[in-house]
Formats: C-alpha cells, structure tokens, sequence
C-alpha cells in the first residue's frame, strides 16, 4: 500500500488524536460502564516486511492471509518477530528521523458491533509500539505514536450502527525510535488495551485535581474542563472509610473542596480519599491523596517529615508476555515489593499503563514517573561521546549525547513525550517526582520541558539525570531541576555531595546493580542515605531480569534466553539479566538483602544495652510492628519472647529492656535475632511477615578441634612426594604443587584430585570491569612453583612447610605463599597458608585451597552466615548460625552461571555421605561446596546447559572478595577487595561412619 509517511516526520507526532488529559474511565448511569473493550482474542493479523507489501484491501478490513491473535500483545512473543535485546546500541542505523524503508509492520484488523446512539465514541490505545495508522470502516482516521502514551481518537462520524472494522496498521519503526532507545528487548505491537469510551454529548474532557494542606485544614481543589460548554456538575468527597466529608454542587471555574484533619497519603500509611465528579449522565471517580510535597534546604519533605525513597527501577517486562502486563502480574511484583520494604518505583524509563497507578497509590509506592525519552544511542555515533566528570562545574561535556535534546527539530517530540506523561498521571497521588526521561543529554528542549512542567504547578518536582551532561556549545540551565541526581555515584562521592553545602537533594535514580550474584553495596548505601538528610533516595538497577521464555529441556529445566540468543545484532548478551528477581519471579538472594538493609526498625547493642531505632518516615513501630525475640545458645533458642506495642516515633531512638532468665555463659555462643513481624496485612504482605531482623552477637565461642594422641606417624620422602602415615591414615604430599595429593583416611580416600591454591572464582557479572585486569593478571590460568620444602617434627605429629611462588605463563609471580601443614596423630590436619602479594597485581577474587571430593558428600552443615549466600559485601540476608543443607541446593541458580552459593564469615563446615565426611575448623573463613566446578560455571552461556562434575568440590576460602556492582556501578569497595592479609587458616578433620 501507499502511504504517506508520517512516521518518518517530527512536525506531525499525532493525526485525529484529541488533547491529552487525565486518565479515568467515565461511568454511564443509564448505560452502565462507559467502557466497551476491544482487547481480545479476535484480532485479524498479518505480519509484513514492509508497508509496501501490505495490500490496499487492508483498510477495508480485509487481508488475504490473516491469523487470529490476541490484543493487548507482542508481535515477537507470538512468534512473528525476532527478538532483540538491545541497549545503547540501537536497532538500526542512526539517520533520525528517517527509518528503514525495510520497515517490518503489522496489519491488525478487528471487527466490533456498536449499536450507535447520537451520543461521543472514542477510541483508545494505551500502548502501541513504536506507531500506528488507523482506519475504520475504510476511511483514514488518524496516526499517533509514543509507545508509552495513550491515544485518543473521536470516531463518532466513523462509526456505523451494527458491524464496524477497524484497520491498524503499526510500523515497528519512527522517528520515535531515536526516543526509545530504552535497555530492553526491542518489541513491537499492540501491547496494552484498546477501548472506545461511549460518553455524552456534553462532558467533562479533562480535570486537575490538587491538595493543598495548610496547618491541620486540605483544601481539595479541582479544575475541570469541559467537551463544549461547561455544565452542571456535582463533586463529593469520601474519606478513607467511604464516609462523605465534603461536597458542592457548584460548576464555575475551580471547585473547591474543605477537610478538617485529613488523614494524608504517604507509602507507608496510603490514605486515600475518593473524588465523584458527577455531569449530567456521566460519573468519574478519582483516588485523592491528600499531601504536600517540598523540598528545603535541599532536604526532601512529605507532609512535613523528611522521607526516604528505597526504590527500584522497574520495567514492564515479562519472559511470557514481553511488554504486555496485566493487573495480576503487577500485583505479583507489587506483593513482592511491599514484602521486601521497597517503598518506591521510577517507572523506568517510560510511562507504565495508566491504571497501574492507581494501584501504586492504593498500596503506598513514591513513583518518579519517567517520560517516554531515551536517546541513549546519540552517544556512540561514530566520533560521538563525552568527556569525564568535571567536578569543578559538575558536568560532563558530551559531544554527541544530547544532540536530539538541542534540535530544534525535535522540541516538538521531546515536549510531546513529557506532556501526553504529565497530562495523563497529573492527577495520581503516587505520583511524587516527574523525570524527564533517561540517558538523552541535555539541551535547550529538555530546558523548554521543564519549564513547562512548573507551568502546569510550580510546585511538581522535576528529575533529570542526564542533565549533568552539555553540550559543548550550551551552558545547562537547571534552575526548574528540583534534585542533584545521579546513576551510580560511588557511595564515598555522594557522601562528599552531602556535605559540600548542597543546593539540592540528591537522588540516584539509579544503584546497585543487580546483574547476576549481587549487588554487594546496599548496605554502605544505605548507610549514607541514613546518615544524610539531603540523600533522599536511590532506586536499585533493577526490579526484575528481563529474559524470553523458550520452554523446558528435555531433562525438563526451563529454558530462559537473553540477548544474542536470537543471533540478533546488535545485542547486549546477558546484561539485561540484572534484576532482583527472576524472570518468572522469584526473589534473588540480592532481593533478601535489600530486604533486610531497609527494614522498618534496627536493633543495636550500646554500652550494654539493646537499641531500638525506627528506620520508618509516618509510622509507630507499635502501630503496625511486633518484634519477637529469641535468645540462642549455641545455635538453638533458649527463651523467646515478644515485645507488643513498643511505642517508637519514626525516626526515634531509645533502649528496649530484655529481660533474660539465662546466665551468658563464656564457654558457649549466645546470640539474640529480633524479627520484625506484621501485626496486620495491608493487603500485599500477610500478616506475621518478617520485614526484617537484627542479629546481636552477645558472646562467640569457637569450637575448639579435638586432637587426640596415637601412635607417632612416619614419613617417606621422595624427590616428588612426602607420604606421611599414621594409625588410620596416609597423606601424600606434591612437593611440586606444595599440596596434597592424596588424602586416604581410614582406607578411603577422599580425594578426586589433587587440591589446589584457589585464587579464581567463576566471574560474578559484577566483576566485570575488574575482569580484564584479572585475566591480565594470569590470575585464571595460575602456575605454582615450590622452592622450598621442609619436613619437621612437632610436638604429637610433624610439620610440612613449602615456600611457593604463584605465576603464569610469560608473567611474573604475583605472590609468594607460605604453606604450613601440621599433621596430627589422630590425621587432624592443621593448614595455615599465608600470601606476600606484589602490590602491583590487582586484588584477587578469592584466597583459598579447593578440595575435590567424592560426588557422594552430599550432606552440608556450616557455622556462619546463612541461610543465604553470603559474601562480605552481601550477608544483610543472612545471620550468623548453624546451618544444614546440601551440595545440591547450595547452588544458586543464576541464568548466566556464575560464582555463586559461598557462605561468609563461618567458623565451620562439614560435608559428609553415608560413610563419613570431614570437618574444617577455622575462623571467618567462606567456603563454597559445588558439583559445578568454576571452570563449568565460567564456560557455560545458560543455567539449562550446565552439565555437573562427577565429583563435589569443596572450595575454603580465607577471604573471597565482595561480589559489589560493578558491571555497571562503581568498582568495588576497598574493604571488600582481597588484597592485604591474605591468609587461610584452619583445622580439618575426617571421620569414618563405617563402624564394622
Ligand atoms: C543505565 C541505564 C539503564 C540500564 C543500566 C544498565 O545506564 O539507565 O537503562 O541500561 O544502565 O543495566
Ligand atoms: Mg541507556
């Protein structure tokens, strides 16, 4: 077909669309429900390569080879499309505002019967990707794009009494393309609702509803505006508990409505009032949170109280369903969020469906309502880029990344884009802070959107992180930016922003990232947060992997893809597998520890006595918390008890009494866990939830090995081996490799290999950046060469000592270890190895031995942090005790296989089968028990493809180093790199079960 080629053309964005305006679904007295659903299972679709092959005949509903498809959908998650995953990179060439002429689209037809009145039809799409062309009953209606607004068409004088069809046409490329260059798998269609709204002649178009809170009085004032001319109108308000509190029947200019002693709206205590506005036959309800938003001294207020935003970036995203969400499955992940203590959203980085809203403002999220903007690709065009950071002027120069934001060609997009998010949610109390969009630079159209922003109310906040980056020929002007924001701001640089006299609060829009095994710095983050008035809040990067479903293996394990997969080009591989939960929705361990860090109340032991603080904004612990207590000896409770109704303001401080009727005795480990328990549900969490806990260790008592006295042990040299024997028991050195080879206990042996020096671990996708300097470093292909060997003999055993230096092929050593084995009587082995490294080699992954056992010992039992992985940089999930387990479900299974299931900070570990087992005894050590090997875990692209090792791998680690944020983040934290002290020091012990 011919068409003229609107999508290629930024002065015409919409053809027959009406004005924006408030999102709601009018009510029909007589009629019912205004609404009249098209979405369905009905639809007519074909899929073309270009427009030029789809044939005249579509426009009038008719199509040659047509399937039937469900609407609200993606073409791609039907199977029409190839998926791509694509970040900054874009799909196709960068030539904005023209697109392929190879442009694939679909052809959507949909028949509907209308049993037409004199009354208004409108239609409306919630969500087309990239744009489309209608057409109804053959005649051109209009063209509208933005994939992330609604649009809306007047199609009375289209319709017909009785059968109508409708032609869509939606191309896959735009000018709008250059907007969406958002990090996500590149989908199009019809992905949210379409409906017609059958509404009155005369009516209300649009209405803006704002609070204003003055001492202890809200004044509710609405302005409405209307079809033609303006009409009766009644308006009452209901409060919380469907009571009228206010009401008017008057209809001139603004509407005014008064409350005494309003109940507010914030997250935590999500009061909501319901607005009615009645006209004629039509009736609109509107949530109303009354509340009052102000920033001082570069501190951010909600009704007077300083508040936090503990955030994550979601995307509308789904491995069944792509782009397409319903209410269920955003409840799921609303469930979820309100149960691990987020308290905000940045709809990153576009407009969620509208009546998404409505449900963040009834269960109680802050939502930084991101514009449909992202020009992320300007920055690598060929010559394209940016300078570093200048601290001086706080800006970066970019050459190329805000090119689109300065065109005046496109003032006319961006504005669109940030008017059809504002106009559309204007009227939603969630909403807090307005972004003007994602990773587009900077220039004089994001400036003129902004403006017009605080036109609307000068008192919206506005958020833009993108604004620290400028043209080379503009000087940024940030005067209607009402915060300092950042993505991924080292925690030590936005400390320093907090105590440089700051104008404006800051906010990282984006931290932590939780690609893969992490984050690991949610804890120093929240530290800062806490300890900074103007540190408002950070979202975490991000809510949820985005993947693609391919079905079950044949050994029945879900197949879960990510870019490259598709041989897409160009792709960004796994790095879109950064969420806190898995595509199918299960928390990741890195969702338990943002769970603990930002609990509600946090427990702490000073001079003596137990703290209790209220990390919470509007709420009493009494009102809504439980904290049950336990005391335990020696891993197990001994008393418990429950503290009801403690009453601590938010934000308070004060000592909590426990009375305990135990003696702490010095022999025995003794710990107290408080947990903070739901008294009640609020809908999304049950009630006796746990939001957390706090751990006191009151006194840590070692477990001393038990070495006892046999027969003294002998020992043969060879120039290769040392064989030491005993009672029950030959142990055979490598004086080549400086370890053991062989370890035969009681006539089994327990090796599968010869152990090793460990000092690589399978990279955490957050070793990224560090990764190139490991490999750099032979850090993954290490070589070992022993100087020297001594053999002497100790009090009830004998010592072996080796001086090994750590290599790799063409490269210096990188260090120097000193390895002593004593070996006992009874076959207790103590092992103490100590490393020299060269300062000039980076920090390593870990510092330990690994050990290759039967497949057999299966059987886990550890002293240390769990339940959860845990690493020095990721263990808030985790307390400090004694856990039982298995080899196999210490695995966590990350879709990108990856270093993964270590325990921090233990003092024990045992691994056993039905024969026997071995125990080491030691102190702070991490250890990590595996069928995987690291090598495997390394190698292998997919979680579906892992194939396990015949053996089980024990790895005991020293130290392991922090698993941090760094593939995109800052590099890891200083204290969690192992690079000083490097040392491995414990007792290990086997036993035999076999008794006959
Ligand atoms: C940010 C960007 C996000 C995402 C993230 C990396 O720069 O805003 O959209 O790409 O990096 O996962
Ligand atoms: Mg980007």
């Amino acid at each position: 077909m011919v068409l003229e080629a609107l999508h290629e053309n930024p002065q015409v964005l919409h053809v027959g669309t009406e004005e924006n305006r408030a999102y709601y679904i009018p009510y029909r007295e007589k009629k019912g429900d205004a609404l009249h659903l098209l979405s369905g299972a009905d639809w007519k679709f074909q899929w073309f390569q270009s427009y030029y092959e789809v044939p005249e005949e579509f426009v009038c509903g008719r199509l040659g080879n047509a399937d039937v498809i469900s609407v609200p959908s993606c073409v791609n998650m039907l199977g029409y499309e190839k998926h791509q995953y694509a970040n900054v990179k874009g799909p196709i060439p960068f030539d904005p505002p023209y697109v392929p002429l190879e442009n694939p689209c679909g052809a959507y037809i949909k028949e509907f019967y209308v049993d037409k009145d004199t009354d208004l039809y409108y239609l409306n799409f919630e969500g087309v990707d990239s744009c489309f062309y209608l057409w109804l009953n053959g005649k051109f209606v209009g063209y509208s794009q933005v994939a992330h607004a609604t649009s809306e068409f007047d199609i009375t004088d289209f319709l017909v009494s009785g059968k109508n069809y409708m032609s869509v046409l939606v191309m896959k490329w735009c000018d709008g393309t250059y907007f969406e260059d958002q990090d996500k798998f590149r989908m199009t269609g019809i992905f949210r609702d379409v409906y017609i709204l059958h509404r009155t002649r005369e009516h209300i178009r649009d209405y803006t509803v704002k609070t204003v809170l003055q001492n202890k009085r809200a004044q509710i004032r609405v302005s409405v505006q209307w079809k033609q001319e303006p009409q009766e109108i009644s308006c009452q308000l209901y409060d919380p508990d469907g009571k009228m509190v206010a009401g008017t029947g008057c209809a001139e200019g603004g509407i005014v409505l008064g409350v005494d002693e309003p109940l507010l709206w914030n997250a935590e205590t999500p009061y909501l009032y319901r607005l009615v506005l009645r006209s004629g036959e039509e009736t609109i309800e509107q949530q109303v949170g009354i509340r009052k938003l102000e920033i001082h001294n570069a501190v951010l207020y909600l009704n007077g109280q300083k508040i936090k935003l503990k955030g994550v970036n979601r995307h509308d995203s789904n491995a069944f369903t792509g782009y397409c969400i319903s209410k269920e499955q955003l409840m799921e992940d609303l469930m979820l969020m309100k149960q691990h203590n987020v308290n905000a959203i940045r709809t990153s980085h576009y407009p969620n469906a509208p009546w998404a809203y409505e449900l963040y403002s009834q269960y109680g999220f802050y939502v930084m309502d991101e514009a449909d903007i992202e020009t992320h690709n300007a920055e690598l065009i060929y010559a394209g880029g940016r300078s570093n950071y200048n601290y001086e002027d706080e800006t970066i120069t970019s050459t190329s990344f805000g090119m689109l934001c300065s065109d005046p060609l496109y003032e006319k997009s961006i504005l669109d884009r940030v008017q059809s998010c504002i106009s559309r949610d204007k009227n939603q109390p969630c909403v807090i802070i307005w972004s003007l969009g994602n990773e587009s630079g900077y220039g004089v159209n994001m400036e003129k959107a902004a403006k017009w922003i605080k036109e609307q109310d000068p008192e919206y906040l506005i958020h833009y992180e993108s604004s620290i980056y400028q043209m080379p020929d503009h000087k940024n002007d940030l005067s209607n930016l009402d915060f300092y924001s950042r993505m991924y701001m080292p925690v030590k640089e936005s400390r320093a922003y907090c105590t440089k006299n700051p104008r404006k609060p800051l906010i990282l829009c984006e931290f932590s990232h939780a690609m893969g095994n992490g984050p690991g710095d949610l804890e120093d983050y929240f530290s800062a947060i806490y300890d900074n008035d103007c540190f408002s809040g950070a979202f975490v990067w991000e809510w949820c992997d985005h993947s693609v479903y391919a079905g079950k293996t044949a050994e029945g394990k879900d197949k879960f893809l990510y870019g490259g997969d598709f041989g897409e080009f160009p792709n960004e591989r796994n790095f879109c597998l950064d969420g806190l939960i898995s595509p199918d929705r299960k928390p990741h361990t890195g969702l338990k520890e943002f769970q603990n860090v930002a609990r509600p109340i946090r427990t702490s032991y000073e001079q003596g006595r137990i703290w209790l603080w209220n990390a919470m904004d509007f709420i009493n612990v009494k009102d809504v918390y439980n904290i049950c207590w336990s005391l335990k000896a020696d891993h197990e409770t001994v008393e418990s008890g429950l503290i009801e109704d403690f009453d601590l303001l938010p934000g308070e401080k004060k000592p909590c009494e426990i009375k305990f009727g135990h003696e702490m005795t010095e022999g025995n480990t003794w710990t107290l866990l408080l947990r903070y328990i739901r008294k009640e549900s609020d809908g999304l969490a049950e009630a006796r939830y746990c939001h957390g806990f706090d751990q006191i260790i009151l006194n840590k008592a070692a477990e001393m090995p038990v070495i006892e006295e046999r027969k003294a042990v002998s020992w043969k040299e060879t120039p290769k081996h040392i064989v030491v024997t005993g009672e029950n028991f030959r142990y055979v050195f490598d004086k080549w490799q400086g370890t053991l080879s062989g370890m035969c206990y009681e006539q089994r042996e327990m090796l599968v290999r010869p152990m090793e020096y460990n000092i690589w671990r399978a990279p955490v996708d957050n070793d990224r950046k560090i990764l190139g300097a490991w490999i750099g470093a032979g850090y993954n292909r290490k070589t070992v060469r022993v100087y020297d060997t001594q053999i002497a003999e100790v009090p009830n055993g004998i010592s072996v000592n080796f001086r090994i230096g750590v290599g790799a092929v063409f490269l210096q050593n990188s260090m120097i270890l000193e390895a002593e084995y004593v070996i006992y009587t009874d076959g207790t082995i103590q092992i103490d190895v100590h490393g020299i490294k060269d300062p000039v080699f980076p920090y390593l992954p870990r510092f330990g031995i690994r050990l290759h056992l039967p497949k057999s010992m299966e059987q886990v039992a550890y002293t240390g942090y769990g339940p959860y992985e845990s690493y020095a940089d990721k263990h808030r999930a985790s307390y400090y005790g004694k856990f039982k387990s298995t080899v196999t479900d210490l695995h966590e299974n990350y879709i990108k296989p990856q270093e993964n299931g270590s325990h921090w900070g233990c003092d024990s570990v045992e691994l056993w089968d039905e024969w026997g087992g071995l125990k080491a005894l030691g102190e702070g050590m991490s250890f990590n028990a595996s069928h995987y090997t690291q090598e495997t875990l390394e190698s292998t692209a997919h979680n579906f493809e892992l194939q396990e090792s015949e053996e089980t791998i024990l790895c005991l680690d020293g130290s392991m180093s922090g698993v941090g944020s760094g593939s995109c983040g800052p590099r890891l934290i200083e204290a969690y790199q192992v690079n000083r002290d490097l040392r491995l020091n414990f007792v290990l012990k086997f036993y035999s079960l076999n008794n006959d």
